[in-house]
């Protein structure tokens, strides 16, 4: 069975083609590396001992994607290029609209012409808003306060609209929570750009002494400490997720939109107690004002994963915590002087 994984080389994507390529899949991987890089590609063949086809594209490029299509009978897509930063996207609309949007409008195209009619795109927690109250269900109402947020919201709106138009489409969108950890070899996890926005590579680089302290945002929500309550998942565990959806789509039509969370919520402080007792470090940090656009809670309802998926997270915070270090002090972790210098501008 033969594969299209775009953003292949990125943090989800390239921690699910390792499980493809391990489960015997045939992949095919398209990335642009706009926020990944080209060695990532080489560390997937080296940790599964697997050689597979691939491509430096842009996937809102359709000339360059519809050489890729000629050149190989996909059976499956697994959508995962995208723009993701949630600040950048307020800073710059167009970019995000236009890369999320018109690059999956591009792909659906080519699998439209191509006869290609399963695909699994990478959704996030984020299109449940801020209105609703956790645990998040997939039947709950929808909303987005930021264009990333919109792109996913229409990109889960178009394969909707698609799959209704056409009787033999299925998309599975699989709305992931908080992706951490990284993969056990220590030869592949998330490179962000500059300065972390996000909590766990923000600790991870504190410790590692790149970043003086963490400011955790807010310490008076209604939560069992007043900090943030988030549902971390491991990337292996969010990994394993795509290989039951895939196992699942062949079997379906129409649209399904899957959670994937472990279902339980930490707090900013019980994430920095498990850091530093896994890792046997100190996290220095100090209470800040909330931030803009932050939620006291959100976590997942796993009910619809695990009936109709058999999806259950098996890693569990330390795992998450030991997992994401091991990373960060890797040598293949080749951001470290990516960030020196963005921190320096
Ligand atoms: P990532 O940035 O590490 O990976 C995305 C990959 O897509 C990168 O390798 C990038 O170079 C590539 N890409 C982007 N635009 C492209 C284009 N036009 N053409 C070809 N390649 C392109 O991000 P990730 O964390 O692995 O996220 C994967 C997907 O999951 C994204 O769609 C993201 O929005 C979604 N998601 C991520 C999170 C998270 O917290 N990591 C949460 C929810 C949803
Ligand atoms: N936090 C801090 N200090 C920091 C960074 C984060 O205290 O320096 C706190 C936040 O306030 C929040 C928690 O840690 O309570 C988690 O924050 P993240 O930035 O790691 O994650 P978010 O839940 O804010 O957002 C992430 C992705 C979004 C996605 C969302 C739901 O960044 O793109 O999960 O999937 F939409």
């Amino acid at each position: 069975m033969k594969l299209l994984v775009t953003g292949g080389a990125g943090f989800i994507g390239s921690h699910t083609s390792v499980k493809l390529l391990e489960a015997g899949y045939d992949i095919c991987i398209v990335d642009n590396f706009i926020n990944s890089s080209s060695s990532v590609i080489d560390r997937i063949k080296a940790i599964t001992n697997k050689n597979f086809d691939h491509y430096e594209v842009d996937i809102t490029n359709k000339d360059d994607l519809k050489r890729v299509f000629y050149n190989h009978r996909f059976d499956a897509v697994m959508h995962f290029a995208g723009l993701k930063a949630v600040g950048e996207s307020v800073k710059k609309p167009l970019m995000y609209y236009k890369n999320n949007l018109i690059g999956t409008i591009v792909l659906l195209e080519l699998m439209q012409q191509h006869c290609v009619n399963k695909i699994v795109f990478s959704s996030s927690a984020t299109v449940y808003g801020q209105n609703n109250k956790s645990p998040y269900n997939e039947s709950m109402p929808t909303s987005a306060t930021n264009p990333y947020g919109q792109t996913k919201l229409m990109i889960e709106k178009i394969s909707h609209d698609y799959a209704s138009a056409n009787k033999d489409f299925a998309v599975m969108s699989l709305r992931y929570f908080n992706p951490v950890g990284a993969h056990k070899s220590g030869m592949i996890g998330e490179n962000p750009r500059g300065i972390p926005n996000n909590l766990m590579p923000y600790i991870t680089q504190v410790v590692q002494g790149k970043l003086a302290e963490l400011k955790v945002f807010g310490n008076d929500y209604a939560t069992h400490d007043g900090t943030g309550v988030r549902d971390y998942i491991h990337v292996d565990d969010l990994a394993n997720g795509h290989l039951l959806a895939l196992e699942k789509i062949f079997s379906v039509t129409g649209e399904h939109i899957y959670n994937l969370g472990t279902g339980k919520g930490y707090s900013v402080l019980d994430v920095i107690n498990a850091f530093e007792r896994v890792n046997g470090v100190t996290v220095k940090y100090t209470f800040a004002n909330r931030r803009l656009g932050d939620i006291a809670t959100c976590y997942a309802d796993v009910t619809k994963a695990k009936n109709e998926l058999s999806f259950v997270a098996k890693k569990d915070i330390f795992d998450m915590c030991r997992d994401s270090y091991n990373w960060q002090v890797s040598k293949f972790n080749t951001s470290n002087q990516q960030n020196l210098k963005a921190a320096k501008v």
